[in-house]
């Protein structure tokens, strides 16, 4: 019979340990549900934080169950043995486990579908291969706020998201704040969060919708009130006229190009919803749907290569334009802050 030796334990504990870290690692961060930044994810990580503990009571009881049985074998009938086992462990510890758990989750379900009151923050968000458009309703009729990858948030107050799709199906998830919630095309869903700390977090899209669906991001940012309402009065101006030379250059380019048939840059280049807005595209975190950073040449690279970046993507890549004409654009988009 094959016995594990103390030794051949302890020669193994250093991989235990290192697999085990790695684990815990992927717990960590701005992505992460069990690190929560909100009052839903708060209670979905302590949920999960109670189903593990339920789930460890009835491994628990299942083992000492199976021991018991193992051990007391000459103590009383085979079948009397297999009924202790499969009742109880199989039915009775199972039974009283899941229905505290449905008594405890069940009340939790109509506090996460509930509305936020009236006047909240509102948000729609559109899913689209593959990116977002992030629209703000923000104060008298007509008055739209739009930008594309990012949400922004003041702390401490209720959002509600209102949530739909152009094209396929796709799942709204931003793990640090809430729980996820699918977007339909032809169909609206809400969900209300409420961000308990500031800080930069990362939402993803949580249902497979093509090529793309992993390079679908988005940049969540959690500010105070007064720097929440500072940013919103800058997203709401139209984008200011480019300074530097080569961004001068730049416009008229994405002009002759034909950019502005898809992207709008508010009061620059005609209004085109066919695209992500580009008005303050410069002072957006990432760029891509949160996979490239936001600097000239990351903007230069997307524009030459876009389809290399992100698989089945709408836009057509411009890389027969030559690397100055590249660079000019990218700058006036760099400068579109
Ligand atoms: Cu959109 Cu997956």
């Amino acid at each position: 019979m094959h016995t594990i030796s103390r030794t051949s334990i302890r020669r193994k504990l250093p991989s235990f340990w290192l697999a085990l870290c790695g684990l815990l690692a992927g717990c960590d961060g701005p992505q992460s549900a069990l690190q929560p930044a909100g009052e839903e994810a708060d209670r979905i990580a302590s949920l999960f934080w109670w189903m593990l503990g339920a789930g460890t009571v009835v491994w628990l009881v299942m083992i000492a169950l199976a021991a018991h049985s193992v051990r007391s074998s000459a103590e009383g009938p085979a079948i009397r043995r297999t009924r202790i086992l499969i009742i109880g462990g199989g039915t009775i510890v199972p039974t009283i486990v899941l229905t505290v758990l449905l008594l405890y989750s069940l009340p939790m379900l109509s506090d996460l579908l509930a509305r936020p009151p009236e006047g909240s923050l509102q948000i729609n968000v559109r899913g689209k291969m593959w990116w977002w458009r992030v629209t703000y309703l923000d104060g008298p009729e007509g008055d739209r706020i739009e930008l594309a990858n990012e949400i922004r948030l003041p702390v401490g107050e209720p959002v509600e998201f209102i949530l739909s799709s152009d094209d396929v199906i796709h799942a709204f998830w931003i793990p640090s704040l809430g729980g996820k919630m699918d977007m339909f095309p032809g169909r609206t869903t809400r969900l209300t969060l409420h961000p308990t700390k500031t800080g930069v977090f990362r939402g993803a899209c949580a249902e497979y919708c093509g090529a793309s669906h992993a390079l679908m991001n988005f940049d969540v940012i959690v500010m105070e009130r007064d720097r929440f309402s500072e940013w919103l009065d800058s997203q709401r101006k139209q984008a200011s006229p480019p300074e530097s030379q080569q961004a001068v250059r730049g416009k008229r380019l994405f002009l002759q190009s034909g950019c502005h048939a898809c992207h709008a840059v508010r009061g620059l280049a005609e209004h085109s919803s066919v695209a992500a807005d580009l008005t303050h595209v410069g002072s957006r975190h990432t760029i891509g749907a949160g996979i490239l950073k936001n600097d000239t040449a990351h903007f230069a690279h997307w524009i030459s290569d876009v389809d290399d970046i992100k698989p089945n993507v709408r836009m057509p890549h411009f890389r027969m334009l030559p690397d100055n004409d590249i660079a000019a654009i990218a700058k006036f988009l760099e400068e579109l802050q």
